[in-house]
């Protein structure tokens, strides 16, 4: 078994910051301790670098067909880009057809990142239909460690399902350990707004955002609250754009004794403003995703309730897709709405950015605690989705998945440096103060200094266990 030694690194986890070595044996870290005097095939000196868990991005769509296109980067590249940014565990979504079954939809995206992924992996499962018949099967995905459900209140031609079906998947997961994940928009608003617009000639990418309100993501947000009280189960409220959605997040928990309403958030949402977009070009398009991006004086409320723990996780919902048709031989994707923003491929790149922006924006512009910045980036996500303490944390026993961050390594983000296969960066340009100088996973050093040295198939599946409050 090879062995590895991360000498007198800062070691911080959600609750701990400390100096110590840490010493690797094959994929699990062995002991933790001052001055360790331990053999071993590698040593790396990790003085004045932090020495964080790897990140875990719940939320990713590689390789996701969207009408007639894919998101632009699967798994392998994908997961090459997430560990360049400190990201060594992503949860991707395996999506029910209409008419087909979970674990048939399963199979499909398992063998989507099988060989392909560099860094570990689950999936949660998207049910876009759910007759009685197929109940027995979301109590087999918990059991085979799928244990998150994502439905949605938006899309009605593909996703959406009506709140008798939302309720009865949520009255499941309460008896199965489930936990159910929402795409809270009022679809059926959405939609309206959306056939008018163009109806109207209004049909430039600056129309997306405006068919999209905050009350349309506030409105849907507090109805699955309730639904979920009404089941009694915890939710999970994925990609949280609006501020009055995460007051609805806030408010529930306020009153809950349980707590049990979460709220995710994401860069984009974070970082990007509607403003930068509204002048009615095409280049709009970079930012087309749903629920939209805001506009600027929706991000400091984001960033509060993410260090008051209002919401809990930021996650990227990495969808990318290319604005310029042929980019690495890819076929038309943004350009598909040029004439009508809603047949613009919804969702924008991330997953390589993520932990740099929240470090930026947390860290270093906020003050935020080096524990919070894990917190929200790793740990939280491995408790909610059953893979803590083998991930998100630095602990004897838990996988070898450690970021050596380098508070004194600036990055610039370009798309011309990117691994993430999309032709544009929405972050371009942006300087963070610190980075990875190098990223293992499971034991492998797989980025450092920017080089690549992993190999693709490298990742495993996860089997995950039931959530844990983090
Ligand atoms: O625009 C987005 N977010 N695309 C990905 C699908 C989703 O709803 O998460
Ligand atoms: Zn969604
Ligand atoms: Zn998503």
């Amino acid at each position: 078994m090879s062995t590895l030694l991360i000498r007198n690194g800062r070691i911080i986890t959600a609750t701990d910051d400390y100096v110590a070595d840490v010493f690797v044996e094959g994929d699990k870290i062995k002991l933790i301790g001052a001055n360790l005097q331990m053999q071993s095939d590698r040593a790396i000196d990790a003085t004045g670098q932090y020495v964080i868990p790897g990140g875990v991005d719940c939320h990713t769509h590689m390789d996701l067909p969207v009408g007639a296109v894919f998101s632009s980067d699967d798994f392998e590249t994908g997961t090459i880009a997430a560990a360049h940014g400190g990201t060594t565990t992503i949860i991707d979504f395996a999506t029910q057809s209409r008419t087909g079954s979970m674990h048939a939809a399963l199979d499909e995206w398992l063998a989507k990142a099988e060989g392909k992924a560099v860094i570990d992996y689950g999936m949660h499962m998207i049910i876009a239909n759910l007759p009685d018949d197929l109940l027995g099967e979301m109590d087999a995905l918990v059991r085979e460690g799928v244990t998150s459900f994502k439905m949605f209140t938006a899309y009605p031609e593909r996703l959406q399902l009506d709140d008798g079906t939302i309720f009865k998947a949520m009255q499941r997961a309460g008896a199965n350990g489930g936990l159910i994940m929402m795409h809270a928009e009022n679809g059926s608003v959405i939609d309206y707004l959306a056939q008018k617009f163009i109806a109207e000639g209004k049909t430039t990418p600056n129309y997306h955002p405006l068919s999209r309100p905050h009350q349309a993501e506030a409105d849907a947000t507090q109805r699955v609250i309730l639904l979920a009280e009404l089941a009694g189960v915890p939710v999970y409220i994925v990609h949280v754009s609006s501020h009055r959605a995460m007051e609805a997040i806030r408010a529930a928990r306020d009153r809950g004794s349980l707590r049990a309403v979460y709220g995710e958030t994401c860069p984009q949402y974070l970082w990007l403003a509607s403003e930068d977009y509204a002048d009615g070009k095409f280049d709009g398009a970079k930012y087309v995703c749903s629920p939209p991006i805001r506009e600027r004086a929706n991000q400091e409320p984001l960033w509060r309730a993410l260090a008051a723990d209002d919401l809990q996780t930021v996650a990227t919902d990495h969808c990318p897709f290319c604005m310029t048709t042929g980019f690495k031989g890819l076929p038309k994707q943004k350009e598909l709405g040029r004439d009508n923003f809603r047949n613009i491929p919804n969702g924008v790149p991330g997953v390589e950015n993520r932990m740099h922006l929240i470090y930026q924006g947390g860290v270093i512009q906020r003050g935020w605690t080096l524990n919070r910045f894990v917190q929200v980036t790793s740990t939280a996500a491995a408790k909610l989705f059953g893979v803590f303490p083998r991930k998100g944390t630095i602990a004897i026993g838990s996988d070898a998945d450690l970021v050596l961050w380098d508070p004194n390594r600036q990055h610039t983000i370009r798309a011309a440096t990117h691994f993430m296969r999309v032709d544009y960066n929405p972050y371009e340009g942006v300087t963070v103060d610190g980075s990875p100088s190098r990223v293992i996973a499971r034991g492998r050093v797989i980025f450092e200094n920017d080089q690549f040295g992993g190999k693709a198939g490298q990742g495993e599946y996860l089997k995950r266990g039931t959530y844990a409050s983090p």
